[in-house]
């Protein structure tokens, strides 16, 4: 959220509630789009990190189309950006295959199992790909890290045969996750080193997700030389499928102190939102979100306050946020940079709703897009 943001316009929000910045995206799309442009490759929307479809007419106007991983995904990509997915999932399920090719152009199988299993359902005139897997990633995180030893994501150069199936078309891997462009650079060389026997028979390639290319100091004319070679080199047509930099730092959640809990002298602020089920990726990844109202550096500022969730898990906090003066009920905190993989992966533990979602337009207007009610988490069971 910009500090410029008009105080009637942050008021006017409900909390808690997930606001898109429609400006910042616009100029995220902008950058990805010259890449686009100068590199000459197709970029997706990756749908799972960032699958606000309210926004798709905005998206749809720099990129083509999005990869989905699920039946869901796939469907959400026909009915609201009215264009067919690029689909890749671990695993395809008897029951949706033929309804799924209905829905992608492209379709990669994780294995060859998959692949020998449906390769005969697959109709004329879509494009065939496997996943390989690198096994090189510069993710320290093992939950994130695809190329971790016994992945289960991707074919090794050693589980390959000597040459693929004739009908396989492309070949895809994603190892990066908000990397820079040195650390593709890096990827390539290595999938360069152990894929290069298939390249001469391949049309394309799908280079995944992870580059954040919309992020402060990302060298992108490294990007775009170095995809400029390979596309040169190998004479294929290069995909890209981020969510993360898409979405990057173009909203936020607002939120509302609800209790101030004290223990052994340390004092948690209750929000009335819950890391666990609306920013998972805090606990997970883990990482600290910055807040508008104070710094994610314990030692910035005198009052030193953990930030807790509103669920029963005890987990569900943050450590250490400093404030220039003391919190209290009422206060709002608005966590920044909170459009990707947060709506996607929420959850409605205990029966928490789920925060509201909005907009800020162009003209600075905020627009309430959903509210969520006891229906929806009843709905949701049986
Ligand atoms: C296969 C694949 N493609 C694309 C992405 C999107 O990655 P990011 O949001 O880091 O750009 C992911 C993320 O997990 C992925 O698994």
């Amino acid at each position: 959220m910009s500090r410029l943001l008009n105080q009637d316009i942050f008021e006017a929000i409900p909390s808690p509630c997930f606001v898109l910045e429609e400006e910042k995206l616009r100029r995220n799309l902008k950058k990805i789009d010259e890449v686009q442009k100068s590199a000459q490759i197709t970029i997706l929307l990756s749908l799972k990190g960032f699958a606000m479809w309210s926004s798709f007419s905005l998206i749809k106007s720099f990129l083509n189309t999005a990869s989905a991983s699920s039946m869901n995904e796939a469907k959400l990509c026909v009915e609201k950006l009215n264009e067919l997915s690029h689909t890749y999932a671990v695993g395809y399920r008897d029951d949706e295959f033929d309804e799924l090719m209905k829905l992608s152009s492209h379709v990669t199988f994780n294995s060859l199992n998959q692949y020998h299993k449906f390769n005969d359902q697959v109709p004329t005139g879509i494009s065939i790909g496997l996943r390989v897997n690198p096994e090189y990633s510069d993710v320290v995180v093992d939950l994130y890290n695809p190329a971790n030893p016994n992945s289960r994501l991707g074919l090794t150069s050693k589980s390959l045969p000597k040459s693929l199936p004739p009908n396989i078309e492309g070949l895809h891997f994603h190892v990066l996750c908000e990397s820079s462009a040195q650390a593709l650079v890096q990827v390539l060389k290595i999938f360069e080193k152990k894929f290069n026997k298939y390249l001469p028979n391949i049309k394309w390639i799908n280079l995944g997700g992870g580059h954040l290319i919309t992020n402060e100091g990302y060298d992108v004319e490294l990007l775009v030389n170095t995809l400029k070679y390979f596309k040169k080199t190998y004479q294929v047509e290069i995909i890209l499928e981020p969510s993360g930099a898409i979405a990057w730092r173009t909203g936020f959640l607002k939120t509302t102190i609800i209790d101030i809990v004290e223990n052994h002298g340390s004092l948690t602020a209750v929000i009335d939102a819950s890391f666990t089920c609306h920013m998972p990726d805090c606990l997970e990844m883990p990482y600290r979100p910055e807040i508008l109202e104070g710094s994610q550096d314990p030692k910035k500022y005198s009052f030193r306050y953990n930030l807790g969730g509103i669920s029963c898990l005890a987990g569900d906090f943050l450590e250490g946020y400093s404030f220039l003066k003391p919190l209290k009920i009422g206060d709002t905190l608005t966590f920044q940079d909170m459009m990707h993989y947060t709506m996607v992966k929420t959850t409605m533990f205990n029966g928490i709703n789920h925060p509201s979602i909005g907009v800020i337009r162009s003209d600075q207007k905020f627009e309430l897009l959903k509210v969520f009610s006891y229906r929806d988490y009843r709905d949701k069971l049986s």
